[in-house]
């Protein structure tokens, strides 16, 4: 996995090692997060954290040095550069953490990674963290109607990106 540490004013984003994995399975499994990001076990994430395609990262708080969340990121060495910012989930909500791990994944995609694309998908009834994408600069692309059957529902999935052009953009307004 690549090398990343990069420090923002309340968090650091660092790559995860093994001895986080119990806290990004938990975190994972917290009931407001579970309804809204993938499921995992340790072993699946312990898997990945050797793979040259992933970027598995850990939100740390500066201040206390603890972990507030995790990331995953996807599609790192596709030649299209499109990457996937495949999951995010921070338990200490609304203290900001969730835009300064956005601003931060987007620095890391288009400056360190090279990315041409940065998408995502995020369910139809996520409005916070659409709310959030769409802040940030994410277009919405379009909707994958019914694609997902959870807990005997089928839901839809939202389909946001940022080009590196918009990103450039952004940084200079
Ligand atoms: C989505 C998530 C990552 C955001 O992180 P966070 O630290 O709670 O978010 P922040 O405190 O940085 O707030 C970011 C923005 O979210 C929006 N927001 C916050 N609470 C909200 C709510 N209850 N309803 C709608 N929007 C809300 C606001 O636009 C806020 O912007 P602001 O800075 O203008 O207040 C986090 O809530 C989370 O882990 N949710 C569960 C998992 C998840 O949904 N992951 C994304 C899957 S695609």
């Amino acid at each position: 996995m690549k090398h990343i540490r990069e420090e923002f004013n309340s968090i650091i984003l660092r790559n995860t090692q093994e001895e986080d994995l119990d806290f990004v399975v938990n975190c994972e499994q917290e009931t407001e997060n579970a309804q809204y990001v993938g499921q995992w076990t340790k072993e699946q994430h312990r898997k990945v954290l050797l793979q040259e395609d992933i970027l598995h990262l850990i939100v740390e708080e500066k201040d206390t040095n603890k972990a507030a969340g995790y990331i995953i990121l996807a599609g790192l060495t596709k030649s299209s550069k499109s990457i996937e910012f495949m999951r995010i989930a921070i338990n200490d909500k609304g203290k900001g953490f969730g835009r300064e791990s956005l601003k931060g994944v987007k620095k890391i995609a288009f400056e360190e990674l090279n990315a041409h694309r940065l998408w995502l998908d995020v369910k139809y009834k996520n409005h916070r963290a659409q709310n959030l994408y769409k802040s940030e600069g994410f277009i919405e692309e379009g909707v994958l109607r019914e694609c997902i059957l959870c807990n005997g529902s089928y839901e839809s999935l939202v389909i946001m990106s940022l080009l590196k052009h918009e990103y450039t953009n952004t940084l200079t307004l």
